[in-house]
């Protein structure tokens, strides 16, 4: 009981340290959850298991609400969806009276109310909450949609954040030795379109990011973006399908990695959501020292979820198949691709006290239970300590990117599908040819006799 007023008052305390320049002294946060793509109209269970951890902070990762809408697939008929031949787009956005209708509902969700009363929430957004699937800097509705996000998060009416184009924002909680700071990044606003290799950012965002990661230091820097940053799953699965991600804007992300390695930050960490599924990856090639990338994916949203039964099965076997040269493998995930394809939350728990210090960052299912994780020492997130400490081959192993592996191997996941598909068209010619001489044979006789 103790500990849970405590949690409470740490609680209070983070509010004050956030709303006001406070005179109270910053309370210490060890805990922090995070999530993404939670469908208002779907059953949340997730919040029981979250509000268990009993975080401090809790981060949106975007898709808190499906605020846009679907039309069904259809290969067929007078609206087709699908296909070079389609003539409507398969998402169209949402009037504001529903996205604010939407929103409504995510807010007054019993589990989500809950976690608002223990926690401070804070958040950015994806597309789906933006106002339209992988939509970017062209969508018209993004002012009111940015209006109705803030809103959502309880953001001060007077707050900069009202006033500037795109949701981006930074905080820092924790006492001088203990800090955290938390970079909220707005990857829809400022977004070029795909295979433009232009923009995600936008040049003011730019400008912004740098004086916050060139500013006083903090202990941990998490910087959060709705799309993946490390992992570029599109590497092997294009021209299939592709997903959103940083590493689909290559000199993007070269900026990125960039601008960390100069500012000569220590202690930073990616979280990110989007894909519907966890994973945690690894890069040891893009500062001094290893940047892990925690994607948690989703709230409700899970491809495991998005598919009748027996196919789950298939899409794990998928996902371990699909070669993944960053994903941290451990043998303690839940499956062996150590990626997790039903409803999950991330989670990060600093052990200030410990000496030395440490942080431990896992995915977590729908009952609180882990399904990969890491565990770090402070230390391990220092600049110099990739080559003071790592051997070649082991910090080797993580430079490695997906579009660098063997053509076989990057795409044997299309080699095998092709293979199954040949295959099943090969016996189908075979089996008709069989039935069809021996309709013959037996026509033959049947006129013979
Ligand atoms: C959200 O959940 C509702 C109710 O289960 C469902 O009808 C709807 O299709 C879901 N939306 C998405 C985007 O999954
Ligand atoms: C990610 O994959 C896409 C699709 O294959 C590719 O065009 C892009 O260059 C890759 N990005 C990086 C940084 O490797």
């Amino acid at each position: 009981m103790a500990f849970r007023i405590l949690a409470i008052a740490a609680a209070f305390f983070v509010s004050v340290r956030v709303s006001s320049s406070g005179s109270a002294s910053p309370a210490v946060v060890s805990r922090i959850a995070f999530g993404s793509c939670a469908n208002q109209s779907a059953d949340q269970p997730i919040w029981n298991a979250i509000i268990d951890f009993d975080p401090q902070l809790f981060i949106w990762l975007g898709d808190n609400i499906y605020g846009d809408n679907r039309r069904p697939f259809s290969i067929l008929g007078k609206e087709r969806t699908i296909g070079p031949w389609k003539n409507v787009p398969r998402f169209f956005p949402s009037s504001e009276e529903q996205l604010k209708k939407s929103y409504e509902i995510a807010k007054s969700n019993p589990g989500y109310s809950a976690l608002r009363r223990r926690s401070k929430v804070i958040g950015t957004w994806d597309d789906h909450d933006y106002g339209l699937n992988d939509a970017g800097k062209e969508f018209s509705g993004k002012d009111t949609s940015q209006r109705l996000l803030l809103d959502f998060l309880d953001e001060a009416e007077d707050s900069p954040r009202r006033k500037q184009a795109g949701v981006y924002a930074s905080y820092l909680f924790g006492p001088t030795g203990k800090q955290i700071k938390v970079i909220l990044l707005d990857t829809r606003y400022h977004r070029d379109p795909f295979f433009s290799d232009g923009s995600i950012l936008g040049e003011t965002q730019w400008e912004w990011l740098q004086q916050e990661l060139s500013g006083p230091g903090s202990e941990i820097t998490i910087i959060a973006s709705s799309i993946q940053v490390i992992s570029n799953l599109s590497a092997s699965t294009g021209p299939y399908f592709y997903v959103e991600s940083w590493g689909r804007f290559p000199k993007e992300r070269k900026r990125l990695y960039e601008l960390i390695a100069d500012s000569k930050r220590n202690g930073i960490l990616f979280i990110s959501g989007d894909v519907h599924f966890g994973e945690i990856a690894r890069y040891d090639c893009g500062t001094d020292y290893p940047l892990y990338d925690i994607t948690s994916s989703g709230l409700t949203q899970s491809v495991e979820n998005a598919v009748p039964q027996p196919l789950p099965f298939l899409i794990r076997a998928a996902a371990w198949l699909i070669p993944s040269t960053l994903r941290v493998y451990s043998p303690k995930c839940r499956y062996k691709s150590c990626t997790y394809g039903k409803p999950n939350f991330g989670v990060i728990e600093i052990d200030w006290d410990a000496s030395p210090q440490s942080i431990k960052i896992e995915v977590r299912d729908v009952n609180g239970n882990p399904v990969t994780g890491v565990e770090l020492l402070l230390s391990e997130l220092q600049s110099g300590y990739t080559h003071k400490t790592l051997s070649r081959g082991v910090y080797q192993k993580h430079c490695t990117l997906e579009v660098d592996l063997p053509w076989f191997l990057r795409y044997r996941l299309s080699f095998l599908l092709f293979g199954a598909l040949i295959g099943a068209i090969v016996v189908l010619i075979l089996l008709t040819v069989i039935m069809l001489s021996l309709s013959k044979r037996f026509l033959r006789k049947y006129k013979i006799d």
